[in-house]
């Protein structure tokens, strides 16, 4: 039997994982199966016990089972225990079920290997702090950047996680605030990991936040541009992405994670926007 893999979500139909994996594994000549669950909204964990006693051997986890797969592993990687989210899941020899947070890394890898922009010395802009924000703070803070604020609806929350990658020590400027805190304020990155693109809605961000060296990037990705996106534009940023990238990357850690061999994103990447413009 090949080896299995899965993407547990719900929905899962449209995800775009059991393609990119594949991809993965003829590009590396890798002999895998990799299926998309769709687990039930208020059972995970019997989903993936199933898949795991089936022969399963990794998994990927996307919305809204994050947490759900935190809980499911029996060890965590010390980032996906920040993250407070696993997207990764790999079966130990033993049985015991590892879980990671490969989300962190696949923007940082986006945003420095395919997009060009050097992360150094960066003044960055997190909105949101609900999960997704959260599980990309530490790969950020990690990568060189000089300064992050994160700005939420509810700065309470923000602030929350301030306190929670303070204990990092990076050294960096980590600071929160409301969307007014942002008033008279300028950055060379800012990321959009709220929720608000779903609805179509638009956090409510003062002028001037963008220069004309600035990178726009939404963790959100679909066929139309986002409405962030398009504030971005219209605010003068010199560069403005969806987060398909960072899926792509994402995916390649994890690959690497279970196969130890490292894919090649860019033919993938490259493909996928193909089929987005189709
Ligand atoms: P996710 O896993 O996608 O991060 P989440 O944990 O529910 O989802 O967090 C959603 C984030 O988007 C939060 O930061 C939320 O702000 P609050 O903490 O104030 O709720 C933010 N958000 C959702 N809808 C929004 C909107 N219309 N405008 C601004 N922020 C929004």
């Amino acid at each position: 039997m090949l080896d299995q893999y899965a993407v547990f979500g719900n929905p899962i139909a449209h995800s775009q994982s059991p393609q990119i994996h594949t991809w993965f594994a003829k590009q590396t000549h890798q002999r895998l199966q990799y299926t998309a669950i769709l687990a039930p909204e208020d059972d995970f964990e019997a989903s993936a016990r199933i898949f795991f006693a089936k022969g399963g051997v990794g998994a990927n986890v996307t919305v809204p089972f994050k947490l759900d797969a935190l809980v499911f592993a029996d060890k965590l990687s010390p980032r996906a225990r920040r993250a407070g989210a696993v997207n990764t899941l790999q079966k130990g020899k033993n049985g015991e079920i590892y879980g990671d947070n490969t989300d962190g890394v696949g923007l940082v890898s986006d945003l420095t290997n395919n997009l060009g922009f050097s992360l150094m010395d960066k003044k960055v802009l997190l909105l949101g702090a609900g999960g997704a924000a959260r599980g990309v703070i530490e790969p950020l803070l990690n990568a060189g950047i000089a300064q992050l604020k994160i700005a939420n609806r509810t700065p309470e929350k923000a602030q929350q996680l301030v306190q929670v990658f303070h204990v990092l020590e990076t050294g960096i400027t980590l600071t929160s605030g409301n969307w007014a805190s942002l008033e008279d304020e300028q950055y060379d990155l800012i990321i959009n990991a709220t929720s608000s693109s779903l609805s179509g809605d638009l956090p409510p961000l003062p002028d001037g936040l963008l220069t004309q060296k600035s990178l726009a990037y939404d963790l959100m990705y679909s066929k139309q541009p986002t409405p962030f996106m398009l504030w971005a534009k219209q605010q003068g940023a010199a560069q403005v992405a969806d987060g398909l990238g960072m899926l792509v990357e994402q995916a390649a850690e994890a690959f690497f994670l279970w196969r130890q061999v490292r894919p090649e994103t860019q033919p993938v990447l490259q493909h996928l926007k193909s089929l987005e413009k189709a």
